[in-house]
């Protein structure tokens, strides 16, 4: 296992748009290793392949108080959604940076497993809202990118200023 490079916002590498996975090989499974390792060490609850630079539709998240409830969503499709809910988000890639984002209470997904089994999933509150966010950075967005652009060039300011300093 390794861990793997976050990117850290605004990298223009978060924007790329990742591809479904078209074989759950072997390959996938050690990206899904590593990512999973990634997550932990880094204290996360959600990564996706996006953030470490690997345009993939996968997913890792967890959770749970113990760190021992993974989940992973390969090819994630939302199939249903309903309502409203506004939660303080943050991210892996926004490092100490959190802010209220609106997003769907409830979702219902599809996904494959690590085996390439197709699954369905109900999900509402925090898991619904992870699995939103998740899926945009799949999809080349982070979720700043919901904020005032005030905001949007305050967060870029303060993550280039810490860059530099940790250079
Ligand atoms: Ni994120």
């Amino acid at each position: 296992m390794a861990i793997l490079e976050i990117l850290v916002y605004p990298d223009e590498r978060l924007r790329t748009v990742a591809k479904p996975v078209t074989n759950v090989d072997d390959s996938v499974r050690q990206l899904v290793k590593d990512m999973t390792q990634t997550m932990y060490n880094a204290n996360g609850i959600g990564l996706a392949a996006t953030q470490v630079n690997v345009h993939k539709q996968v997913v890792v998240m967890d959770l749970s108080e113990n760190r021992d409830e993974l989940r992973v969503l390969i090819n994630p499709t939302i199939i249903e959604h309903d309502g409203e809910q506004v939660y303080d988000e943050g991210c892996l890639s926004v490092p100490e940076y959190y802010a209220p984002v609106k997003r769907a209470e409830r979702i219902k997904i599809t996904a494959l497993d690590e085996q390439g089994e197709i699954y369905e999933l109900d999900a509402d509150g925090l898991l619904a809202v992870c699995i939103q966010h998740e899926m945009d950075h799949l999809a080349g967005k982070v979720f700043v990118d919901y904020l005032s652009r005030l905001k949007q060039e305050r967060v870029k300011k303060k993550l280039i200023k810490r860059a530099r300093a940790a250079d």
